[in-house]
């Protein structure tokens, strides 16, 4: 029976997707929360939840003192640099944490979408990291959210420039396909805590609806 998780550390909690994961957290009013930050950051972090700062380059012995006593660590970083997340890997395993659930967040990461798609190489041996050493006994989820739609729809991010009333349509327009608003992908990053035995070690599946410009969706 796995223990239920308790201590959380957010890494990334000041950015854009970090804040809604933050509130979705606080929203289960059953974890002790906590984030970690670069000593440069100029992130805007909420008054009253522990802040851990650690030099830009996220060393080893820094990380190892800051995920001390931690149940699980979620990374909303970029993905630029991922050997900065194998480094966190390493000292999760070393400071005893249970689960990590790193920064997924998109479309599927398997090896032969990230063979097609250069975006996605980073984040795939992140994955296959974490399966590397789950003899550890350190468990993962890794969480598949689709595009944020509404995130999407107003960054300009889904090809839809609202100020000039124009829609870029992708293939014949009428292919069905899922997304997630963001709020509803941080809300499954806090379900999947709150369960850990169920979604352990598992690349989860998240999407809020299925539509296409032609047909309606579920
Ligand atoms: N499905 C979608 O449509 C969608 C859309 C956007 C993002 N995502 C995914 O969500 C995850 C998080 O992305 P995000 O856009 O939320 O991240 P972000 O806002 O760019 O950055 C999150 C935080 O990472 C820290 N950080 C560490 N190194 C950094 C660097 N070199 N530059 C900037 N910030 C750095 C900062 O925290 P501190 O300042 O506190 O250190 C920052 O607030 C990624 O995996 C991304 O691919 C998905």
């Amino acid at each position: 029976m796995t223990q239920p998780i308790k201590n959380v550390m957010i890494m990334g909690a000041g950015g854009l997707f970090g804040t809604e994961v933050l509130v979705a957290l606080q929203r289960e009013d059953v974890f002790n929360l906590s984030i970690l930050s670069r000593k440069s950051s100029k992130s805007l972090l909420p008054p009253g939840i522990k802040v851990e700062k650690v030099d830009n380059d996220y060393p080893l012995d820094q990380l190892l003192n800051a995920f001390q006593g931690q149940d699980a660590l979620i990374s909303t970083l970029p993905c630029s640099s991922y050997t900065v997340h194998l480094r966190m890997i390493d000292a999760a395993i070393r400071a005893g944490v249970k689960h990590f659930i790193p920064t997924e967040y998109g479309n599927n990461t398997c090896t032969t979408a990230a063979e097609l798609v250069t975006l996605y190489e980073a984040k795939a041996k992140i994955a296959a990291y974490l399966r590397s050493k789950e003899i550890t006994g350190l468990t993962w989820t890794a969480i598949h959210t689709g595009q944020f739609f509404d995130w999407g729809i107003g960054s300009g991010w889904l090809d839809y420039h609202l100020e000039e009333k124009r829609v870029m349509i992708y293939d014949s327009g009428d292919k069905m396909w899922s997304t997630t608003n963001i709020g509803t992908a941080a809300t499954a990053v806090a379900k999947v805590l709150l369960d850990t035995e169920k979604t352990k070690n598992k690349a989860l599946t998240i999407r809020g609806f299925v539509h296409s410009i032609a047909a309606k969706g579920s």
